[in-house]
């Protein structure tokens, strides 16, 4: 098992819809305290084992109490993640858990604790870009969308869209919706996300953009 205070911490460079941002105070992330002389540590820890946009960390012991956040942030240094109300309300902060039946869902990672991901497979907002051997970076089609349909002012909400967008779009390739029921497809996967700067309409528009130029979303498309 590896200590969470081992593990190595990593500041990341992106943007809203790849969801990294720098460090604006330029100051290191505090050390843990050391541990007791007898090895063990005074809090009660649990077991993370979970697999990250593709890549397996752990097994490693995290606090009890550790919200997966935190543990992106802090642990794994993937910073693209907001945490914007952190009471399970406007889901800035969800990530995309991968389902062995092809299923997704997301997940609010400031009220879920790191420990309910042992064992699972996680999306973040950083896993969705492509950066190839050039280090030309190409963005997944709902970023691109909703840079080009203006959706997003300051960004801070847009993870959580991405990744809500991503959930929808790939639900409906597995069970696509009449033409005549996308709107209410497209609200209701993304009614939970709160954006507190704009109307919401570009963010639809964008959405309903991809979902009608993906192949297999529509069941009578023409
Ligand atoms: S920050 Fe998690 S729901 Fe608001
Ligand atoms: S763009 Fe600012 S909260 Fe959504």
């Amino acid at each position: 098992m590896t200590d969470v205070s081992s593990a190595p911490l990593a500041a990341s460079d992106a943007t809203a819809t790849t969801g990294a941002v720098q460090d604006m105070s330029g100051a290191s992330a505090a050390s843990a305290p050391a541990a007791p002389a007898n090895g063990k540590t005074p809090w009660e820890t649990l077991p993370v084992t979970v697999k990250v946009n593709g890549i397996s960390h752990g097994p490693m012991d995290v606090p009890a109490g550790l919200m997966m956040i935190d543990f992106l942030h802090e642990t794994l240094g993937l910073t693209g993640s907001r945490l914007g109300c952190g009471q399970g309300i406007c889901h800035a902060c969800v990530v995309i858990v991968d389902h062995a039946d092809g299923s997704s869902e997301t997940v609010r990672t400031c009220i879920t604790g790191a420990n309910y991901f042992d064992g699972k497979t996680v999306r973040t907002v950083e896993g969705h870009a492509v950066r190839d051997t050039d280090e030309k970076l190409t963005l997944a089609p709902i970023q691109q969308a909703f840079l080009d349909h203006f959706s997003f002012q300051c960004g801070y909400c847009t993870p959580g869209f991405v990744n809500a967008a991503t959930v929808l779009i790939e639900g409906l390739k597995r069970n696509p919706v009449a033409r005549a029921d996308l709107e209410a497809a497209i609200t209701a996967g993304l009614n939970d996300q709160i954006c507190r700067c704009t109307g919401y309409v570009r963010y639809y528009e964008a959405v309903r953009d991809v979902i009608l130029r993906t192949p297999g979303c529509i069941k009578d498309a023409k």
